[in-house]
Parts: C-alpha cells; structure tokens; sequence
C-alpha cells in the first residue's frame, strides 16, 4: 500500500463527483444523437427499463467492489481472488480508460473550441451551411483542435494531481452546480419556443414497433458509457468510500440524476430541431452545427450558444478527470509512483495517444481502418466491445467467484438492512450476465 488512501470529505462530495463522472458527452451529445437514430420513445423507454435492470444493479457492483478491496481497478480483483487471473479484468479496464479519454478529450477539445468561438461571436448569423463549412474548418484545422485538446487535458491533470477531496471533490462541487443551473436555463429557453411540444411528445411517446435488437444493444451500449460502468470508473470512486456510506440508495440516486440529466438534455436538444424543422444529423454534427443554428434563430444566440458550450465543456472534464483517476490510483497503489508522477506522466501519454484521432478529422481523414476513421474505430472500440465486456465480467466475478454472500455482507455495512438484497443476487447472477451475453452476441452478429 502506498501512503495512506484518501477518502471522501462528504456524502455530498461523492454524490457530486460521481454524477460528475456519469454526466458527460455521453448525456448531452450521445444520448439526444441516438435517441434521434433509434426512433424516440421507444429508445428512451428501452432505456430506462436497461437502467432499471441492469445500471442501478451494476452501480451497487462496482461500488461494493470498490470499497470492500479499496484498492484500483487491477488491485480489486487481485485481492480478492489471490493467486487467480482475475486481474486481467482489471487490465481491460485500464485499457478502455486510455482508449476512451484519448477521443473523449478531442471532442471535449472541439466543445471549448466552441464556447470561446461564441464568446466571440464567430457563429453568429450563419445557417446550417456555413456552419457545416466551419465545423470542418474547426476540427480539421490541425494545430487548433491540439491546442484545445491540449488544454483539456492540462486542465484534467492539474486537477487529478491535487487530489481527491482537494481536487476532484472540490471542483465536483464547484462544476455539477454550475451546469445543473445552465441546463434549467436552456430548458427554459427552448421550451418557450413556439412548437416544442410536439417535439416533447415525439421523444416521449413510444413507439413500439421500434423495437428491436439492435436497438437493445445501443442501449445497453449508452447506459453502460453514460453511468460511466465496465472501466473501472465507479469501482474506483468507491474505493474512497467509508463503510458508512449507503451503497444502494447511492446507485438509485446516482442513477436517477444521470437520467434525469440525460432527458433534460434530450428535452433541450430535440424539440428545438422539430420547432426550426431541422434534420437531426447523426454524429457530432447535432451538437456543433444544427445546435447552433438553432441558437442562431433565437435572440442573444451568443448568450445561449456560450452557455450550452460551457456547459458541455464541464460536463466532460469532470468525467475526464475520473478516467483519468482509474489510471492513476493504479499506479500510485501499485507501482508507488506519487500521485503527481502518475498524472503527468498518464495524462501526456492519453495526450498522445489521442492525437492520430484529433488528425483524424482533418489531415488523416482518409485513412480508414474497417470502414471508420480513427475517431470512430476508438468510440466503437471502447462503447461497443471494452465495455460491455468488461461490465460483464465485473458482474460474473461479483456473482460468481467473490460471491454474492460476501458482497450482502459488504453491503449491509453501511446500512441496517438492503431491502432488496436477494432480488439484486438473483438479477446480478442470472439476468445480466445472460442478458449482456445474448445482446452482446446478437449485436456483434
Ligand atoms: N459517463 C461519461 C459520459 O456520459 C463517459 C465516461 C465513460 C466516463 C466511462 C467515465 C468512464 O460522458
């Protein structure tokens, strides 16, 4: 063991860097961006019923892993099945951490790019054409897009070197509050917009014939990348919990900010399109060029195209700085390296590694690997294989080789008694893992 491990100051300081790490690109750009590809209400519904069934139970996995072993990702699964080859779970983990913030900080890069590009009103005025014009000029510019990224993740380290409670508790509670106040504001605004409601009803109102597979496993897929599940994230943050703390009650609560933050998103995102009568595009077009457009309809677009980017900007750094934190509390228990070393020296390597995606946007455009560029062979990577798979054997170890006794007896630490225990053993032995086998299989068909 290293010095001595960091906890939590505060219930609330959790609470904040947790949803800090679920709410992110995630909520506000993947979400609104698949619900428009997967047909509405129906995805939103499909969903909600994989929050219910597998999120919330998968919460309660990771954070009772996290805070019975309190050690990092790799060291959980070492400790508590010695002399095994559970570990390499661990390593999949730590591999979807570098894979997924090597993209995430480009995009987060683009998202700052854009909130001092509104400042600066270079947006104003312009349709939908000029805006696609300048999106490409933008992420396609080379050296701008570094910058930015760079600076995301100067920023990301400066604030994991300082610490848990220090750093990321403290700008936890500092940022959550600032974009819950932008979102109700945003909300405001473009529900006051003549017509939103019929776009309120389109995302609302399911429609069933909908559903299928593949629209199952884009939702098993978005709740896994939007609670932040299957890399280690959550078990991690757990990990600086006190055996107080009430491990189920937490799950719901978290589970319940990061959907209701998604579908706050989604309620300021597509009612908007249906009142300007704009295509969804599919992709990062929807936040950066028809978002905008929008923005640019209404008066003080400035004010309200500023907002929404900040917003965006700060919704990913506090889930960057928890990828980032899975990465380090590793080497620091591990490899005893100070936590400073261990920021700078991941955190430049992320760096790198996420530069052949930012060129991928612009002078590498060209070169595809199965079809994708190099962005989004990453994204698919880690959402739609490292993920699930890791969530998968996470909850097959819990279940299967810890052991669900030990983990109710983990659990019922901090509280008098979990209700519903034995519902949670049964769903966690039986329904996810076949339920992640059979969409996983299905979808990858
Ligand atoms: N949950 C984050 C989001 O919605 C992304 C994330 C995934 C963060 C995995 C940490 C780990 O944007």
């Amino acid at each position: 063991m290293g010095a001595h491990r960091e906890q939590w100051n505060s219930r609330i300081g959790f609470f904040l860097a947790t949803v800090g790490s679920a709410v992110g690109l995630g909520n506000v750009w993947r979400f609104p961006t698949v619900v428009v590809q997967s047909g509405g209400g129906a995805f939103v519904l499909l969903f909600l019923i994989i929050v219910l069934i597998i999120g919330v139970p998968v919460i309660i996995v990771e954070l009772t892993l996290g805070r019975r072993a309190q050690k990092n990702i790799i060291g959980t699964f070492a400790s508590l099945a010695p002399g095994s080859k559970w570990w390499m779970v661990g390593l999949f983990g730590l591999a979807a951490v570098f894979v997924i913030l090597s993209f995430y900080s480009v995009i987060a890069g683009w998202a700052a790019i854009y909130f001092v590009g509104s400042l600066l009103g270079i947006f104003n005025g312009l349709a939908t054409e000029g805006l696609t014009v300048l999106y490409g000029e933008i992420v396609g510019h080379g050296f701008l897009p570094l910058l930015s990224q760079g600076i995301f993740m100067f920023t990301t380290i400066i604030i994991v070197s300082t610490g848990i409670t220090g750093g990321i508790e403290r700008w936890s509670k500092l940022l959550m509050p600032g974009i819950i106040i932008i979102l109700f504001l945003l909300l405001g605004r473009t529900l006051l917009l003549e017509g939103a409601w019929e776009g309120v009803l389109w995302f609302l109102r399911p429609d069933l014939t909908q559903v299928n597979l593949s629209v199952a496993l884009s939702a098993v897929g978005q709740v896994f990348f939007s609670f932040s599940l299957g890399m280690g994230a959550i078990l991690t943050y757990g990990s600086y919990l006190s055996p107080r703390e009430n491990i189920p009650q937490s799950a719901v609560l978290i589970a319940f900010a990061d959907v209701a933050i998604a579908l706050l998103m989604g309620l300021v995102i597509i009612p908007s399109l249906f009142v300007f009568n704009v295509q969804p595009e599919v992709g990062p077009g929807i936040i950066f060029v028809t978002l905008p457009s929008v923005f640019n309809t209404i008066p003080g677009s400035m004010i309200w195209s500023s907002l929404f980017f900040l917003m965006l900007t700060f919704a990913a750094l506090t889930s960057a700085v928890s990828l980032l934190e899975v990465g380090v509390a590793y080497f620091i228990d591990a490899r005893k390296w100070s936590r400073r070393a261990a920021t700078i020296a991941l955190g430049t390597f992320i760096f790198i590694l996420g530069v052949p995606s930012n060129l991928s946007q612009g002078a590498w455009a060209n070169a595809l690997i199965f079809g994708r560029n190099f962005l989004d062979l990453m994204d698919f990577t880690a959402s739609s294989i490292l993920l699930p798979l890791g969530g998968f054997f996470t909850v097959i170890f819990l279940a299967w080789v810890w052991g669900t006794d030990s983990a109710l007896k983990e659990l019922n630490r901090g509280t008098s008694s979990f209700m519903w225990g034995n519902a949670w053993a049964f769903v966690v032995k039986y329904i996810i893992p076949v339920a992640i086998f059979y969409i996983f299989v299905s979808g990858m068909l």
